[in-house]
């Protein structure tokens, strides 16, 4: 019988890898946001994901580093959060090939996304919140057999005026969004375990 007392455990990470990025200011956002039976984990970047290669898989027996470390944090997780940008109307190419990464069987973990409860928030300067990509993102995760939530869910549109650029903090009703986004997620991995939120 799962203990539903111990807080759990989500890894998050941001699909860009821009030193300023509102998607990962988001995601440092959501770790102090997070309700308290949610523990959030940030994956600090995902740069080091070679471009997806079979060639690699086979040479490097399962995988770069990078993407053996990502494997197994995510393995060990009982949730994933995402942060997407939105480019031309669909995901980053950098994110997309995480997930062709991620949907590998790996040799000893199996297919870690397969199966794992996944939430996805978006943050764009522009007017219409990541919803394109988030749609995107859903499908491909939905591919790999990930039990992505449904709602509630975050779209972060006009971010610049959200964000506080000295500080990195987006403001209070952002961070109230956030908070009960998480508590949806909270409950949406509860639920999928059979158990009642503690
Ligand atoms: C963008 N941007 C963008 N924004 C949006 O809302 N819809 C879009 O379709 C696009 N398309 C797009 C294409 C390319 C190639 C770039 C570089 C940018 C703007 C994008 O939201 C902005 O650069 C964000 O700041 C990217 O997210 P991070 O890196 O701040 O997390």
């Amino acid at each position: 019988m799962p203990d539903n007392s111990a807080p759990l455990r989500v890894l998050a990470f941001a699909g860009s890898l821009r030193r300023n990025s509102y998607n990962r200011h988001l995601i440092d956002a959501a770790t102090g946001s997070a309700p308290a039976g949610l523990s959030l984990t940030v994956h600090d970047s995902i740069a080091d994901i070679p471009l997806f290669n079979e060639d690699l898989e086979a040479d490097a027996a399962g995988g770069p580093d990078g993407v053996m470390r990502l494997r197994a944090a995510v393995a060990a997780a009982d949730g994933v959060l995402i942060a997407t940008p939105e480019y031309n109307q669909s995901l980053p190419g950098v994110l997309k090939n995480t997930l062709d990464w991620l949907s590998r069987n790996d040799a000893a973990l199996g297919e870690v996304l397969s199966g794992k409860p996944v939430a996805i928030m978006g943050a764009t300067p522009g007017r219409w919140g990541t919803r394109l990509a988030q749609s995107q993102l859903r499908h491909a995760l939905a591919a790999v057999g990930a039990l992505v939530m449904t709602s509630p869910q975050l779209y972060i549109a006009e971010a610049a005026s959200a964000l506080d650029t000295a500080t990195n903090d987006f403001d209070d009703a952002t961070r109230k969004r956030l908070h009960r986004f998480l508590e949806g997620f909270q409950s949406w991995i509860h639920q999928l375990r059979g158990e009642r939120r503690p």
